[in-house]
């Protein structure tokens, strides 16, 4: 069984055709970026994969089950594109109270927020809270219960430098099945093993990144530049 399967999905909003029949599918463990232009339909798979959408058309599967589950939804882990952690508790509470819902141990709080260099802001609120520290805390949110398959939008936005490399390493280290999209090629190639390539809606290539650097010589970020222009 695979840990992510989409078979010809269909996703529109009103006339916008926002995926138009895409298919593909994840082993479990394996690492997939998900690259393509703006409005290509990389954060519409993702929240189709988070049970947050439904289909007009096709199959989204998570291990052989619908999204919408609550079977599925306990081990997922999502990091959505412009994440709202709840603005009126402080950055503790906000990781202890998905704690309690996840069942996860306040360990695991005190240990996410010392990785992700959030120690210093755990009783400030996230109204008060930068950008960049507002996706060290939806990380943090999205890691929290160890799960099997993530599901990350764009994870490195808004991040400095090390701390890019911090989240790197772990994520590197993390034996979860992982769907990232992401605009940024070259933390993408150091990151996963394979990438689908999304263009208006559908998938125009997909396959193993470091195979594919070898046969063509080529940066991966002209590469995919490149793949991405010969098909509009
Ligand atoms: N809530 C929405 N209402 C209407 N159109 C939307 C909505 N969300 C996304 N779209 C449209 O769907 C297409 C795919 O968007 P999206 O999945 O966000 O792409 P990406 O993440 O690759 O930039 C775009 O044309 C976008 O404008
Ligand atoms: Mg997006």
């Amino acid at each position: 069984m695979y840990c992510i399967e989409l078979k010809n999905v269909v996703k529109k909003y009103g006339e916008v055709i926002a995926l138009n029949g895409v298919s593909f599918n994840i082993n479990c463990g394996e690492k997939v970026a998900l690259l393509g232009p703006n409005g290509a339909g990389k954060s519409t798979i993702l929240k189709l994969l988070a049970g947050l959408l439904k289909p007009e058309k096709g199959e989204v599967l998570v291990k052989g089950l619908d999204p919408f589950f609550i079977e599925a939804r306990k081990i997922i882990g999502y990091l959505p594109e412009d994440a709202s952690p709840y603005l009126m508790l402080n950055v503790r509470e906000n990781l202890e109270y998905i704690a309690s819902l996840r069942g996860v141990d306040k360990d695991r709080v005190d240990k996410l927020l010392d990785f992700l260099g959030l120690r210093q802001y755990e009783n400030t609120r996230i109204v008060y809270l930068s950008k960049g520290n507002k996706q060290r805390l939806a990380l943090a949110l999205a890691l929290l219960h160890d799960p099997e398959i993530l599901l990350l939008d764009e994870p490195l936005n808004y991040l400095d430098i090390p701390t890019r490399e911090k989240v790197i390493s772990l994520l590197k280290s993390m034996n979860s099945t992982m769907l990232i999209s992401t605009h940024i090629m070259s933390i993408a190639e150091r990151l996963v093993n394979r990438a689908v390539i999304l263009s208006n809606g559908k998938v125009v290539w997909q396959d193993d990144l470091t195979e594919l650097k070898k046969s063509s010589g080529e940066e991966i970020e002209s590469l995919v530049a490149r793949l991405m222009e010969d098909v509009n």
